[in-house]
């Protein structure tokens, strides 16, 4: 390791050395340091004809061979085995570092695109902390172009290495309708995970919508219209767990509980909380429900022992509070109670931009596009859409990337020859807002039109809709008491006493 520290510095290559338990996959070592996979590569040694080469792609992408034949000149390029590698490298499997014993290195250009980046350091219990911008530096080597895009999204691959078995998550009612952003950026993916692993469990944080919501009818409405909006968007409750929060007491038992494993001081660098206060909101005004909401989330999720939490990037900064509490729980009782989950965020629609095309698309900031609304409302909102602020008139050139009416096309608009056509049509200046924004409108009623169809038959059959919401409290129930129970057991609540 030292020599190893000692030609990186003479290259003049920055290393950070980051210490975890030893690990020999990538997966583990990005879980326990809350990585993104995006943000790590790895140095594959490979044998090219007769020549060894290291190659050195981003771990959330995949090398194309015809590529990195071509570029290497060679007929056969392929991996050591695990003997060769050890033999060659002088490492373990798990532990290439980026200054290997080879003929020449190539970097693929996607590594380049992070700023820092994760990777291999020698050790299988220290991982490398680099500055991308360094890895030319190192000797003989080049970027190319051998990798293809995103494989496939990370959230897939951990399901796919059975990172992933189980999850939860959960939409505050604090309005009656969800919008684009809540279903690409958390219900899709949602959805999607519930085809995929045994166990899911979404729920309607009923109890949450209190920090903002103090009408009961209000409530009513609200928390009907995101349960109706769910099962409408495609929940099978046959497939996942379906409930509503204030149905299951034991979230509420164990956030009392939580409390206690994590400090005001770390409480009060919550976004939400401080958010408020940047606004000029005064500390009199902000109810304890907003103050304490992380930690009614953290039980939410605890309580149902998940590895992962699909969500929005918004919700990121709760996920991680939701770990140290566990961590620390954990630790002080020299248990593993829970599980550390993992916050299942989506690089590509975890946060959606809202019809402003600058903010995230938020209720309260008014830059929603909906779902369920009439069609004039929803009409509306994509016509007030912003697109390319540069382009003042339909035969400017405009610009596609970032421009919020082509992201929304590149999700809704099933038609993707007709994206592409707007798209040339766009950049060249032969084709105006309104009729993009047309078509987008067009679009959006082929994409929903079945789930309105569902929401319908679901609101003329409201008690199906409780008959799901009983069956799925009642499954919900039965794995947060014993969680609970298990709980008050480790803290010594549950003893002699009462057993
Ligand atoms: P909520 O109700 O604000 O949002 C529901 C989900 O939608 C996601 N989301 C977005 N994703 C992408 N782009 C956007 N513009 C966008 N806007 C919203 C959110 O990230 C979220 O995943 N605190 C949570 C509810 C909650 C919860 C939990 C979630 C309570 N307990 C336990 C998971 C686990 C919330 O208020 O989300």
């Amino acid at each position: 390791m030292k020599n190893y520290q000692q030609q990186l510095s003479k290259l003049g290559i920055e290393l950070e050395l980051l210490e975890h338990p030893e690990m020999v996959e990538v997966v583990d070592v990005l879980r326990y340091l809350d990585k993104p996979i995006s943000e790590s590569f790895s140095t594959l040694i490979m044998k090219a004809d007769k020549q060894y080469v290291a190659v050195i792609r981003r771990d959330d992408t995949k090398l194309n061979n015809d590529r990195l034949r071509k570029v290497l000149g060679a007929e056969r390029v392929e991996m050591l085995s695990i003997d060769e590698f050890e033999e060659l490298i002088g490492l373990p499997r798990g532990a290439a570092h980026i200054l290997c014993p080879v003929e020449k290195t190539l970097i693929d250009k996607r590594v380049l695109e992070k700023t820092e980046v994760l990777g291999g350091c020698g050790s299988l219990i220290y991982s490398g902390k680099y500055l991308s911008k360094d890895l030319n530096k190192i000797p003989n080597s080049e970027v190319v172009d051998i990798a293809d895009e995103k494989e496939e999204i990370e959230i897939t691959k951990l399901v796919k290495d059975g990172v992933i078995k189980r999850v939860l998550s959960g939409i505050t009612p604090s309005g009656s309708a969800l919008h684009i952003g809540n279903y690409y950026g958390a219900v899709k993916p949602q959805l999607e995970l519930a085809e995929l692993i045994p166990e899911t469990n979404y729920f309607v944080a009923d109890l949450h919508a209190l920090t903002t919501v103090q009408n009961a009818e209000q409530i009513e409405e609200n928390v009907t219209g995101v349960v109706l909006d769910y099962l409408a968007l495609g929940l099978d409750p046959e497939k996942c767990v379906f409930f509503r929060q204030s149905d299951v007491p034991e979230h509420s038992q164990l956030a009392v509980v939580m409390a206690n494993y994590i400090s005001y001081g770390q409480m009060k660098r919550m976004h939400a909380y401080k958010d408020k206060l940047a606004k000029g909101a005064n500390e009199e005004s902000i109810n304890m429900g907003l103050f304490n909401y992380p930690i009614l989330m953290a039980a939410d999720i605890l309580l149902y022992k998940p590895d992962g939490v699909p969500v929005g990037e918004d919700q990121r900064q709760h996920i991680e509070l939701t770990r140290d509490m566990a961590e620390n729980f954990n630790r002080t009782y020299g248990k593993e109670v829970f599980p550390l989950p993992l916050p299942l965020i989506r690089e590509d629609v975890g946060r959606l931009v809202g019809t402003d095309g600058e903010r995230k698309m938020s209720k309260s900031l008014g830059n929603t596009i909906g779902i369920f609304e009439d069609y004039s409302v929803i009409e509306k909102q994509i016509m007030k859409c912003f697109t390319d602020p540069k382009r003042l008139k339909a035969t400017d050139p405009g610009r596609v990337e970032g421009n919020p009416v082509f992201i929304y096309h590149d999700l809704i608009n099933d038609d993707k020859s007709e994206v592409e056509e707007l798209k040339t049509r766009y950049r060249a200046g032969t084709v105006g807002d309104v009729e993009v924004k047309r078509k987008l409108i067009e679009a959006h009623k082929r994409c929903f039109l079945q789930a309105r169809e569902r929401r319908d038959y679901y609101e003329s059959h409201m008690d199906e809709v409780r008959e799901i919401l009983v069956e799925g409290a009642k499954k919900a129930r039965k794995y947060a008491n014993k969680t609970l129970r298990e709980v008050y057991e480790v803290i010594g609540e549950r003893n002699k006493l009462n057993t």
